[in-house]
């Protein structure tokens, strides 16, 4: 990641490929958003590359321009969509038959949905049990399956024109895999995936392909997939951009704007109840238990790390934490969470927040992806290789260099977000400590 002060950033010229695993509701979503845009029907709510500002220099300075005035971003213009999935819909199918966007609003956008037709892809139903398609590859080994990935790559990027490419993973969410030896290094990684080891997931062959082709690799779901030394160090090796795990949106958004909030103002917790109820494809995957094991983990993570119980043990030692996510049909992608936090204030007396969040998942988690593919993209641009911890702001699970804990407080990570542009751009970094308007 470390990059020098007002590094020198390569123009964004011109097309840049988002290469997208799973053609589902969230990558139908982003991809119908981005076109409604370009058509001008919608605004790009929720992209902070799109719609947020900086500010740069002193408050009095009164300089607050776009972010994306101030970075040099790829334009929607010359974003050129790709996927892979196990089903062979279009994306405009694909996109009905998620159901999160009106009708209405598809078939004024039919045409460039349609000619989105996705690869086949590297899946294997051991590691998503609730789901089987017709549109995958066949190889003998998962290495032969990261060749075809690698050629396929090469061929969509030639045939698409893009100068460059960038890799997100929105397909489902994986079984819970612990890290393995095979993933050490890439030596061990390379001779797994010859041998079929069952610890190498199809996430981890996308990634690795991606790693091989020079493409930046972002991953939106809780899998291990690019988050092992093996695939860390090949990413630093072809200084290469990376960032993940798991879109930051929902309930555990919530969290982490709440979280910090109660802290800061040194109130205690005893526990914190999430449920939700969920009807869309994701929630049909995560109603198995291991693929429910796999986002717990990365749920559950981050009231530890924002309260440090182990700094603050008289508000937040042994408080209760429990994640539920219930599969129920009926309401498709348009999720309820309930969360129910029992806090304690002065004196110890107990009070009781009530959240009833009706939110529209693949809605929030669309501007995340175009932000992380633009933003991946300038990494790229501006020589920043390997983990992209100022990307955190996106993610449940942030990914970090080893050995160091996660930042999961939003303000902070928006900070950290914001601070990178400006040490990128050569500006001052902004501290807020604000003492010389008083000298
Ligand atoms: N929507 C959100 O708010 C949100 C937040 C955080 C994380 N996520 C994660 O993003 C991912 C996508 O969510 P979604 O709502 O679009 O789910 P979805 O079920 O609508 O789409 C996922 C798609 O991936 C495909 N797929 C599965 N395995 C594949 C493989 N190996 N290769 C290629 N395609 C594959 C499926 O066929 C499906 O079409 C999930 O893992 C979800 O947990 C979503």
């Amino acid at each position: 990641m470390p990059v020098a002060k007002q590094a020198e950033i390569s123009p964004a010229e011109g097309k840049l490929g988002v290469l997208l695993v799973g053609l589902g509701a969230v990558s139908t979503t982003f991809i119908a958003g981005v076109e409604a845009v370009k058509k001008g029907f919608a605004q790009p709510i929720g992209s902070l590359t799109q719609m947020g500002t900086i500010r740069l220099g002193k408050r009095t300075d009164n300089r607050v321009p776009l972010i994306k005035d101030f970075v040099p971003l790829a334009q929607l213009k010359d974003l050129v969509f790709g996927a892979w999935d196990i089903f062979p819909d279009s994306a405009y199918d694909a996109a009905l038959n998620a159901g999160v966007l009106e009708k209405e609003l598809l078939a004024q956008l039919k045409e460039p949905l349609r000619k989105i037709k996705p690869m086949q892809a590297v899946f294997d139903q051991s590691y998503v049990k609730r789901l089987s398609g017709t549109n995958v590859k066949t190889g003998k080994t998962k290495f032969d399956l990261a060749q075809q990935l690698i050629d396929e790559i090469a061929d969509w990027k030639k045939k698409n024109k893009c100068s460059r490419v960038v890799m997100i993973w929105a397909a489902s969410t994986e079984i819970f895999l612990k890290p393995h030896p095979v993933h050490k290094t890439l030596d061990t990684f390379e001779q797994a995936m010859k041998e079929n080891h069952k610890a190498i997931a199809p996430s981890m062959i996308y990634a690795y392909a991606a790693l091989k082709s020079g493409v930046p690799f972002a991953n939106g779901a809780p899998n291990l997939t690019v988050d092992i030394p093996a695939l860390m160090n090949l990413a630093d090796k072809n200084r290469l951009a990376i960032c993940g795990k798991d879109f930051k949106t929902g309930q555990t958004l919530m969290k982490t704007i709440i979280a910090p909030g109660l802290k800061s103002r040194m109130l205690g917790l005893h526990g914190w109840y999430s449920t939700n109820i969920l009807g869309n494809r994701d929630g049909e995957v995560l109603d198995d238990p291991d693929s429910f094991k796999t986002k717990e983990e990365s749920k559950l993570s981050v009231l530890e790390y924002i309260l440090q119980p182990e700094v603050y043990p008289d508000l937040y030692k042994d408080f209760s934490h429990v994640v539920r996510i219930n599969y129920y049909p009926p309401r498709g992608d348009n999720k309820e969470g309930w969360d129910n936090i029992d806090i304690f204030g002065w004196l110890g007396y107990p009070m009781q927040i009530k959240i009833d969040f009706l939110c529209r998942d693949s809605i929030l988690a669309a501007p995340i992806v175009l932000d992380l593919a633009l933003f991946l993209d300038l990494a790229q641009r501006s020589g920043m290789k390997g983990v992209q911890e100022w990307l955190s702001f996106y993610f449940k699970s942030p990914q970090t260099a080893p050995g160091l804990y996660p930042e999961h407080d939003i303000f902070i990570q928006l900070m950290k977000l914001k601070n990178t542009l400006r040490h990128l751009r050569g500006e001052d970094l902004i501290t807020h400590l604000g003492l010389e308007y008083y000298d």
